[in-house]
């Protein structure tokens, strides 16, 4: 990833903190779209001078198809895309409101949709690119009380399966990974730690998503990869 231009969304959140400095480690000139002040400051702490001086925070809300198009367009060239936004939300069919069921899939769905819609028209331009999104084990194996988010997280996968193939005469490819539960602060918030030795670490599920980034996995496209941990 050398001197690869990376967008690299939710770069400050649970896995990001993974992500991001596997990225750098790797050479890559990343561009992380924030939403709030708090995941940058948490993210900033655990990284070096240098290795800052390599990112580039944009405020952007992914959610809006104006500010992607924007963002996109500054960067010029986008080589990788990494689209780790997305988001959790559980409940009942019976008793989910249509609210939150937009909301899922707005931040899980479309979000995918935005930046690889936005990224694709520079790749194409440039002859090449790595895509890779993040699904879940809930988007092949829907359980109860999942519905919205297996849903979105399934939409995901018929999404960057679709990119794959429209691309691959391009030098484009397209992949998403299916994490279980990541050992996230959040996660171990709201579940405590007795059982963080069956998750997947961040640290773990970035070295998987930079080799689905880099150009040795050029000839993988449409890859759904469970990544579960000891799940
Ligand atoms: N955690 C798990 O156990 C788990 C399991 C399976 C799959 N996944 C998937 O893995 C991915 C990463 O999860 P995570 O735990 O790292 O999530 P997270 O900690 O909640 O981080 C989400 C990131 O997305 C950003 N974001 C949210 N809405 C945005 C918007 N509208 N525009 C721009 N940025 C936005 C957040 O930025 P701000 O903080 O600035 O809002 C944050 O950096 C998600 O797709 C998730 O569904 C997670």
């Amino acid at each position: 990833m050398k001197g690869k231009q990376v967008l690299l969304t939710g770069g400050t959140g649970g896995l990001g903190l993974g992500v991001t400095p596997a990225v750098l480690a790797r050479g890559g000139v990343v561009t992380i779209p924030y939403h709030s002040e708090t995941g940058i400051k948490r993210l900033q702490e655990t990284l070096s001078a240098a290795s800052l001086n390599c990112i580039r925070f944009v405020k952007t809300d992914l959610m809006d198809e104006k500010q992607v198009e924007k963002l996109v367009a500054d960067m010029g060239r986008v080589d990788v895309l990494i689209h780790l936004v997305g988001g959790f939300s559980m409940g009942p069919t019976h008793q989910f409101s249509f609210e939150d069921w937009g909301q899922s899939l707005a931040l899980n769905l479309n979000t995918t949709f935005l930046v690889c819609k936005h990224s694709l028209k520079l790749m194409r331009q440039s002859g090449y690119g790595r895509i890779v999104t993040v699904s879940s084990g809930a988007g092949v194996k829907p359980t109860a009380q999942l519905a919205a988010y297996s849903a979105a997280k399934a939409g995901v996968i018929a999404l960057t399966q679709a990119i794959a193939e429209e691309n691959k005469y391009f030098n484009i490819t397209a992949n998403t990974v299916l994490p279980s539960i990541i050992d996230t602060p959040s996660n171990r918030q709201a579940m405590g730690t007795d059982r963080i030795d069956k998750w997947v670490k961040p640290e773990s599920l970035a070295e998987v998503i930079c080799f689905l980034a880099s150009e040795g996995a050029r000839d993988i496209r449409g890859a759904a990869l469970p990544v579960y941990g000891n799940i």
